[in-house]
Formats: C-alpha cells, structure tokens, sequence
C-alpha cells in the first residue's frame, strides 16, 4: 500500500504513523525528520532548509522533490506512508510523475483534520527526542519521566519551530499551499478519506486502521 497522510503541522501524522508502521508493513517517509536529520548532519541540503524550516515556511519544491523522490525509491518496495510530503499541489504532481515512471501511483490519501486552536495546544506541549526522534506531550503523551525519553533516556527538547509565532506562520502556510492538495488527490480520482482528529490519539488509529484493514482486504 502507498499512502500519503495529509494534515496541519502538529495534527498528529508522525504519533500515528509511528502507531501503523509495523501493522500494515510500511516505510515510515517523513520529509521534516530527513531535513532534521539532514541538518544534524550538517549538509547543503541541511543548511539551506534552515532558514526555511525555523520561520515556518516551506523549503523549496525542488529540493523536497529531489530528496523524497531519492528516499522512495532507495526505500523498500513493498509500501510506504508519506507523512508531510507532498505538501503542495505542485509536490504532488511530481510525485505522481515519478511513480508513474516506474509504473506506482499513490493508493489512498488519509487527510487528518484537526481545528487550529487544538494544534497550538499540541505543539505548544510537544516534547521531542533528539536522538530517536520519540516524541511526547506535556499533557496528552507523557513519558514515564517528566522531560527524560523513554527510549533511551536523552532528555527532551522543544522543536524550534514549536514557539507560537512560528506555528502561526505555519498553519498560515498549510492553509494556503498544503490544503489545495487535498483537492488534487479528490480530482485526480484517489481514495481520500477525511479524518476527524480533533480527538484523542487512540480514536483517531481506530479510524485509520479501520480504513486501512478494508483496503487490505479487498
Ligand atoms: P514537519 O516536521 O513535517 O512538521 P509538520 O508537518 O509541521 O508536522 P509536525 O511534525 O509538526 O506535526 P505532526 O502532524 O507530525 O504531529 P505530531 O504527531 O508530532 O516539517 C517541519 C518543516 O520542514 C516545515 O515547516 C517545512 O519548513 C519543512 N518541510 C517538511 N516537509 C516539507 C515539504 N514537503 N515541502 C516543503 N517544506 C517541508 O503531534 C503533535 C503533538 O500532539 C505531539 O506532542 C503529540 O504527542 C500530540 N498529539 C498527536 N496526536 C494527538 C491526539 N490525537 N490527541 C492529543 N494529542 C496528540
């Protein structure tokens, strides 16, 4: 199954992905950690996306394509879940080029729908592991000890872009050029099925896997 799992920045895509993964046997493909992972490591890539990335806009559409389209198709073959990728129309549209290229499309879009005063709430108490990426909530996802992951231990941070002013900016810009993706994926006739996400994290995976097991299914 290729899945691509729409949503506004902090409504939850990484929390349920990391939930689904090993269910259904897919590729976890998050364009934030591999741009996060390009700047811990100090790449071009890296450099130029931080400007980008820290005042909540979005890295240029070449750039993201070249890198997700390399992490596919360097991926298992199998399945994936794209989790903040394609993020605009034009995103989309190359990546449908480049499945067709090697006879893949896109099989379902899950778009999870959160309202903009619960997502400030979810990334103002975001906490997240710098090592393993883990990431936690100060209220709706605790670790076991405050501020310490329960993974390996490393303390928690808050994301740099999770200040306030950088979220406004980037639900602005997810409501602008991420949202009309949706209408993309409508029109050019894929499964969409549109999420209510506004609830707790355990009844939005009822729902996605009660979508993905008739997928499997049929
Ligand atoms: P990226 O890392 O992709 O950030 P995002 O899409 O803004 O999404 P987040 O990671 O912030 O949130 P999430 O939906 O995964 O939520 P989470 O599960 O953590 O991108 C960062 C930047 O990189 C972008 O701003 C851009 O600059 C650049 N970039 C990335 N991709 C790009 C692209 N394709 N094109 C151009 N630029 C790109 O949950 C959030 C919190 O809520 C957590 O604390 C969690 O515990 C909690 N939570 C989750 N679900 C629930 C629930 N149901 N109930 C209660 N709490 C919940």
């Amino acid at each position: 199954m290729r899945i691509v799992l729409l949503g506004a920045p902090g409504a939850g895509k990484g929390t349920q992905c990391k939930r689904i993964v090993g269910k259904y046997s897919l590729a976890h493909m998050s364009s934030g950690d591999i741009l996060r992972q390009e700047r811990a490591n100090g790449t071009d890539l890296g450099k130029e996306a931080q400007g980008y990335m820290d005042s909540g806009a979005l890295v240029p559409d070449e750039l993201i394509v070249a890198m997700m389209v390399k992490a596919i198709n360097e991926g298992p073959s199998e399945g994936f879940i794209l989790d903040g990728f394609p993020r605009t129309v034009n995103q989309a549209s190359e990546l449908d080029k480049s499945l067709a290229a090697n006879g893949k499309k896109i099989d379902v879009v899950l778009n999870l729908e959160v309202n903009d005063q619960i997502i400030a709430e979810r990334m103002g108490g975001r906490r997240s592991c710098p090592k393993c990426g883990a990431v936690y909530h100060l209220t709706n996802l605790k670790p076991k000890v405050d501020g310490v992951c329960d993974e390996d231990g490393e303390t928690l941070i808050q994301r740099p872009d999770d200040n306030l002013d950088v979220v406004k900016k980037r639900l602005e810009t997810y409501h602008e050029q991420t949202k009309p993706v949706v209408g993309y994926y409508k029109k050019s006739g894929v499964s969409v099925h549109d999420i209510d996400a506004n609830h707790g994290a355990d009844a939005v995976d009822v729902v996605i896997c009660g979508i993905l097991d008739k997928i499997s299914a049929s």
